[in-house]
């Protein structure tokens, strides 16, 4: 056999695989990762930074990752944290102490892209300065991780620091530079000159501390990741955010700074796009949104509260309460066609246990006519209206169900709904944040 045939037979058959969030973030792909990182040797995050919280309960230990994979905790797993992210090293030393502190080993088998752009206080500052400026209209709401300004520099190129850049003998000049330059900014945007504490000699030693301890995961991540998809590995990529948070295809400008859809694997993780075989596209069995922007289907009543008090729909990385709402199948039709999504993952099915009725937005009127496209424009986002349909509750507890057969027909058939406006298999189903608590659906 011709050795072309040998690989295209080896990327259609060995799991490549790719979770992420249809909605607008906190779909509880955490969970979800790690349940599928049994079937995997290597476990990718490729875009975001410390704004992503992903909660992952192994053993009734609850853990919050932020920027480390949540492979982590099965031992023999590879995770490689991939050049799209951006990285704050201090909070990214905060989360392996952590984890050590707990006992789940952090060696060898974290490695970080070289590439990665460095978050920097100067990020912080600009970050909460420009969420005021915005909020002429209304706020951005960012996590105020520094995410946008960071990715703002990328993109910028003059002022941007990527993690290799901590290993060369002009690190310090570079950063007394860029020291410079912001302080001009910040006062632009409006900070007072005697606050702004920036002092890059200190910054420039902070930083180079943080390099040497970072030193042994440092790494060509782009490198590793082509061999290892040439060697037929089995590749896990896991996606922070949602997909209507995505830079470019999402709710612009109430949106993160990154491609949170399945495009922004590729670019984040430098692998194609063409050799993911496996889309899993999480969703959570209502809608949840922390921050500004258009939400349409937004229940801000006794059922939002219900939801949220439930759900415990409260940021994890900013604990602001999450604004909640129904299923809106516009939107997740929408991203799940986007991201080449294969099967999906319902999770918090149990939340909507007590409530006698649910409805799923299945179109939008937008001016007196009915759509099903989702808008990408923001102000025709925020004139649409939602029209549902009524399904009736189970009322009954799921949580202990581990069998699809098991559960409440009225809850099949809310999963059977959501499954068949979407066009796609839901094949996960989740009544609890535990591992045990998972419905593999069979084939
Ligand atoms: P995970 O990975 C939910 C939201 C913020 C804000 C907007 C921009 O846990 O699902 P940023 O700080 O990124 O500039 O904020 O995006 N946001 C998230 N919402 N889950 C997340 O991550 C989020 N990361 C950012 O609330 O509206
Ligand atoms: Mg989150």
């Amino acid at each position: 056999m011709a050795v072309g045939a040998n690989l295209m037979l080896r990327t259609e058959t060995v799991p490549v695989t790719c979770v992420v969030g249809l909605q607008w973030g906190d779909e509880a792909k955490g969970k979800i990762v790690d349940l599928l990182t049994e079937g995997h040797e290597i476990v990718v995050r490729y875009q975001g930074g410390s704004n992503a919280g992903h909660t992952v309960v192994v053993g009734g230990e609850s853990f919050k990752l932020s920027l480390v994979p949540s492979g982590i905790f099965r031992p023999n797993v590879q995770c490689v944290v991939a050049g799209g992210v951006v990285l704050n090293p201090k909070s990214l030393l905060v989360e392996i102490d952590d984890l050590t502190r707990r006992s789940v080993r952090v060696g060898e088998n974290l490695m970080i892209s070289d590439r990665a752009h460095v978050v920097f206080p100067w990020h912080f500052e600009e970050d909460r300065l420009l969420d005021q400026l915005a909020s002429g209209g209304e706020a951005i709401g960012t996590t105020q991780r520094g995410i946008g300004p960071c990715y703002r520099d990328k993109v910028g190129r003059s002022l941007a620091v990527r993690l290799g850049d901590l290993y060369h003998d002009g690190f310090a000049e570079q950063i007394a530079r860029i020291v410079e330059a912001k302080r001009r900014i910040l006062v632009g945007l409006g900070a007072a000159p005697e606050e702004i504490t920036l002092d890059a000699a200190s910054i420039a030693r902070e930083y180079a501390g943080y390099a040497r301890r970072l030193a042994p995961h440092v790494a060509d991540t782009t490198a590793f990741l082509l061999d290892a998809v040439e060697a037929g590995k089995r590749i896990l990529f896991e996606g922070a955010q949602g997909a209507l948070l995505d830079i470019d295809h999402g709710t612009f400008p109430y949106v993160t700074s990154s491609n949170s859809s399945g495009v922004g694997v590729s670019s984040g993780s430098g692998v194609p796009g063409r050799h993911v075989n496996r889309v899993v596209g999480v969703i959570k069995a209502y809608t949840t949104r922390v921050g500004g922007g258009p939400f349409p289907t937004e229940q801000d009543n006794a059922t939002g509260q219900h939801i949220r008090r439930r759900g415990n729909e409260y940021g994890t990385v900013t604990r602001r309460p999450r604004r909640c709402g129904w299923f809106d199948a516009v939107a997740a039709r929408y991203t799940s066609r986007l991201s080449g999504v294969d099967e999906l993952a319902v999770m918090l099915l149990d939340v909507l246990d007590e409530l006698a009725e649910l409805k799923i937005c299945i179109a939008y009127e937008l001016d007196g006519k009915r759509t099903t496209n989702f808008p990408g424009q923001v102000d025709d986002l925020r004139r649409v209206v939602p029209v549902y349909e009524t399904l009736p509750g189970w009322q009954q507890p799921t949580s202990d169900v581990r069998r699809l057969a098991d559960l409440p027909e009225n809850a099949k058939r809310y999963l059977d709904r959501i499954a068949q406006l979407l066009g796609r298999p839901a094949t996960i189903v989740s009544i609890g944040p535990d591992r045990e608590q998972t419905i593999v659906v069979e084939k």
